[in-house]
Order: C-alpha cells, then sequence, then structure tokens
C-alpha cells in the first residue's frame, strides 16, 4: 500500500528491461505511490516485450527512445507532454551500458570505439535528457531527476573497466545540470549510488557474483536491493527532498564508509 507520495506527479522512466531492472521496481512503486508514467527504454530493448506487462501493470505508454538520439528524445518528451497536458515532474534516468564489458575487454586493452559507446549510452545520455528537456520546457518547476551510479566513479574497482569512468561522467553531469537547472526552474538533479544489484547490467560484469557476496559481507546492513533503490527514487522525486540536488547518494548498506568488516577479517585469517 502506498502513502501517495506521488499523488498528481507525472513522470518518464527509462530503463526497465526485465523485472530485475531497478526502473521496473521504481515504475511499479512510482504508480503505487498515485503517479502517472510514461515509460521508455531503447528500441532494441523492447523486442523482448517484457515491458508490455509492466504498462498493463502500470496503465502506463511505452514510448520507444534510444537514450543516445537526440532526436528519440525530443519525441519521447513531446508525447509525453501530449499525454499529460503538460510537462513532466520527474525523470528517471536508469541506463549504462559497456560494449567493453559485454566482451569481456580489460581496462589496458580497451577498444575506443566501444569505449566512446558506454560513454555515450551510459553519461552523455543523462546530458542529453536534461537538455532535450530544458530546451522543451518539458520538467515542471520544483521537478526531480534521478539517475543511477556506482561507487566505481570514486574508488577503483578492476572488473568495472570503462563503466568506472562513464560513471564518473555521469555523476559529474549530475552536479553541473543540476546547478543549470536548478537556476533556471527549481529542478533538481541527483545520483544514487547503489549497491551491487542482481539485474541484466549487474550480473553481466565479470566476478559479479563473487563480488556481490564480498560488497554484502562489507555493508553493516546488507546489500540495497533493487526494491529499496526503487523507494529511495520515490523519495527523491517526492516533495519531501526538494532542497536535495547536485548529490551523489550512497544508497550502499553503508558500503562506502567501511573500511573493512569483520566478516570479512574473518573470511581473509578465520579463527584469528
Ligand atoms: N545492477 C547493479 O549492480 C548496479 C549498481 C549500481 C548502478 N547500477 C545502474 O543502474 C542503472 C540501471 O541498471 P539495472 O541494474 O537496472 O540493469 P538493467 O539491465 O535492467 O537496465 C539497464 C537498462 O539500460 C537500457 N539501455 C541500454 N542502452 C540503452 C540506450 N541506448 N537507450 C535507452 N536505454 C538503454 C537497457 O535496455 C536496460 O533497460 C544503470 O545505470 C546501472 O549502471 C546498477
Amino acid at each position: 500500500m502506498g502513502y501517495g507520495l506521488l499523488k498528481g506527479k507525472k513522470g518518464i522512466i527509462s530503463g526497465a528491461l526485465d523485472e530485475n531492472s531497478i526502473a521496473w521496481k521504481a515504475a511499479l512503486k512510482a504508480k503505487e505511490e498515485g503517479a502517472e508514467i510514461i515509460l521508455t527504454n531503447a528500441p532494441i530493448a523492447m523486442r523482448m516485450g517484457e515491458i508490455n506487462k509492466l504498462a498493463e501493470m502500470c496503465d502506463a505508454k511505452i514510448v520507444a527512445a534510444d537514450a543516445t538520439d537526440v532526436a528519440d528524445l525530443e519525441k519521447l518528451y513531446r508525447e509525453a507532454m501530449d499525454t499529460f497536458g503538460g510537462g513532466v515532474d520527474f525523470v528517471l534516468h536508469s541506463i549504462g551500458m559497456s560494449p567493453n564489458i559485454r566482451k569481456g575487454k580489460e581496462y589496458g586493452d580497451l577498444n575506443y570505439d566501444w569505449y566512446m559507446k558506454s560513454i555515450d549510452v551510459s553519461a552523455l545520455s543523462f546530458h542529453k535528457f536534461m537538455a532535450v528537456a530544458e530546451k522543451l520546457d518539458a520538467i515542471n518547476e520544483w521537478g526531480s531527476v534521478v539517475g543511477l551510479s556506482y561507487i566505481a566513479a570514486q574508488r577503483t574497482f578492476s572488473f568495472y573497466t570503462d563503466m568506472a569512468d562513464a560513471k564518473a561522467v555521469l555523476e559529474s553531469i549530475g552536479r553541473s545540470y543540476g546547478y543549470r537547472y536548478g537556476k533556471a526552474k527549481n529542478v533538481r538533479v541527483n545520483t544514487i549510488s547503489q549497491s551491487p544489484t542482481k539485474t541484466t547490467a549487474g550480473t553481466g560484469i565479470g566476478g559479479f557474483n563473487a563480488f556481490y557476496e564480498y560488497a554484502e559481507k562489507m555493508s553493516p546492513l546488507g546489500n540495497a536491493s533493487a526494491e529499496d533503490c526503487a523507494n529511495y527514487i520515490i523519495s527523491l522525486f517526492s516533495d519531501y527532498t526538494r532542497m536535495v540536488t547536485m548529490q551523489n547518494l550512497f544508497h550502499d548498506g553503508g558500503y562506502s564508509m567501511t573500511g573493512i568488516s569483520a566478516e570479512v577479517l574473518d573470511m581473509i585469517t578465520p579463527g584469528e
């Protein structure tokens, strides 16, 4: 049962690929909290057809858009404004993809065309989502934009290769656009730095399962689930966080502030 936190609000949710996706859970929560939403994903992701199930559950329209394509994003916002009869109150950017990770390339042996693709899909698209919205005046006063990041933007995790660079750019865009959109229209922009989560994007990363267990043991609260992340996203779309902007917010059960945990020490030197 919801609390009506998003009652009367309208928004765009990208990145729901299947029921494990963080965006999938966020869409269900947004609906539960009283919002009207439009779902979007890359045309290629639509082929799986899973998103149709979500659209039915959320009573939402789907607008296909490649997040790297400005014309597609213009079409997305125009359709949203037509459907809602005005601007949107929130936008979720839940998009990431690295061809280098998919193809198992190490950081010292990156394919640079793929590297550009990783940055374009996973970071520049965040800028495009906001620049297009600003030009079309598609986000309402006191609106909220959220992107999803990972702590590899601050610290090195060898398996995360070029996605670490993409996330650092994503977080920087969050700050820079947060300043600009805040001044222009009181729109706030934040990124959530989420725990490792068992989704298509997450599990595609080499060594994910071992790392997931490690993070679980390092975090006093354990890993934050996709559903927990959805709750946090909703709080950032709600009016209770109106003055939070330009932040990268760790949502990781305490992982980012833990030096080493007793559990991990015990794994290294059992019984000592
Ligand atoms: N899963 C994790 O461990 C984890 C941890 C921290 C942050 N994140 C971030 O969370 C976000 C959501 O990922 P997820 O874990 O829910 O995985 P997911 O695979 O379910 O979602 C990624 C989405 O990106 C979409 N996408 C890829 N290329 C696109 C394009 N060109 N245009 C539009 N959409 C495109 C995919 O279709 C998919 O829906 C990503 O930014 C990811 O990096 C994930």
